[in-house]
């Protein structure tokens, strides 16, 4: 099948500091892909690179076989791909209902009103609290939130950078429901992951990243029995 993104030998830096070093991996129509790797490894920076939010300094970023290397990110979330960075994605002084407005701003107006109703009837705790400041809710509400604002663009592409983070695993459980029905759907979802045992239950697919390199890509079950490359941190435990 026809890769949906490919990113071939991406090399990025941070004003004179390298940070990727010939990046280069594919996402396939339709399946859910774990971007894994320690703290600093590059994960949120190929995720940016993707997204549009970074150029390279060399190589190539296609979308369904289109050279998109030089495309802004607005045109490329027009054009369906959403970039949902965790914990960080919502206006904390905006109520739900204005969250979602301002997140709907490629949709025209009356799109906008069905495209939020139907996410409310997804996330009924925010449609509880859909008055409410974004800032006052649980950190598992603003992140279904954060979603919900993904979501209202219809991407075609999803990605989310640390949608675990600092929640508890009930909390994380459901979050994940709502990728697996969202990815059930037909929407290709890449995850960025700390850790490999989350990431396990829900990507069939895993790129692990270390200083910059893919050391790794293929089954993250596989990845699991990599002593080599999955000790410590990465199995999740003890952060
Ligand atoms: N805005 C920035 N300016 C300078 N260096 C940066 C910037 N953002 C990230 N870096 C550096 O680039 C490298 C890759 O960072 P990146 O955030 O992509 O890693 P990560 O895998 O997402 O890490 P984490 O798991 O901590 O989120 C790190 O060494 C980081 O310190
Ligand atoms: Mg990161």
């Amino acid at each position: 099948m026809a890769s949906l993104i490919e990113l071939g030998d991406i090399h990025f830096s941070y004003g004179s500091v390298p940070v990727l070093f010939g990046v280069s991996f594919d996402v396939q129509p339709g399946e859910v892909l774990g971007l894994l790797g320690t703290n600093g490894a590059g994960k949120s920076t190929v995720l940016r690179v993707l997204a549009g939010l970074s150029s390279p300094s060399r190589g190539v970023v296609r979308y369904d076989g289109r050279d998109v290397t030089a495309v802004p990110a607005e045109t490329l979330c027009r054009q369906g791909i959403a970039l949902m960075v965790g914990g960080r994605a919502v206006f904390p002084d905006l109520t739900v209902r204005e969250n979602l407005q301002l997140g709907g701003f490629t949709v025209s107006s009356d799109e906008l009103e069905t495209r939020i109703e139907r996410e409310l009837a997804r996330f009924p705790q925010l449609a509880a609290r859909i008055d409410n400041l974004a800032g006052s809710m649980s950190g598992g509400e603003q992140q279904q939130l954060a979603i919900a604002k993904a979501l209202l663009m219809d991407p075609r592409v999803l990605c989310i950078d640390e949608l675990s983070l600092g929640l508890a695993p009930t909390v994380v459980a459901s979050l994940f429901d709502v990728v697996r029905e969202v990815n059930a759907a037909g929407v290709t979802c890449i995850l960025v992951e700390q850790s490999l045992t989350v990431a396990a239950q829900l990507c069939g697919r895993a790129v692990f990243l270390e200083k910059g390199s893919v050391r790794f890509t293929g089954d993250p079950n596989e990845l699991l029995e990599r002593g080599d490359l999955a000790r410590a941190v990465f199995l999740g435990s003890g952060r």
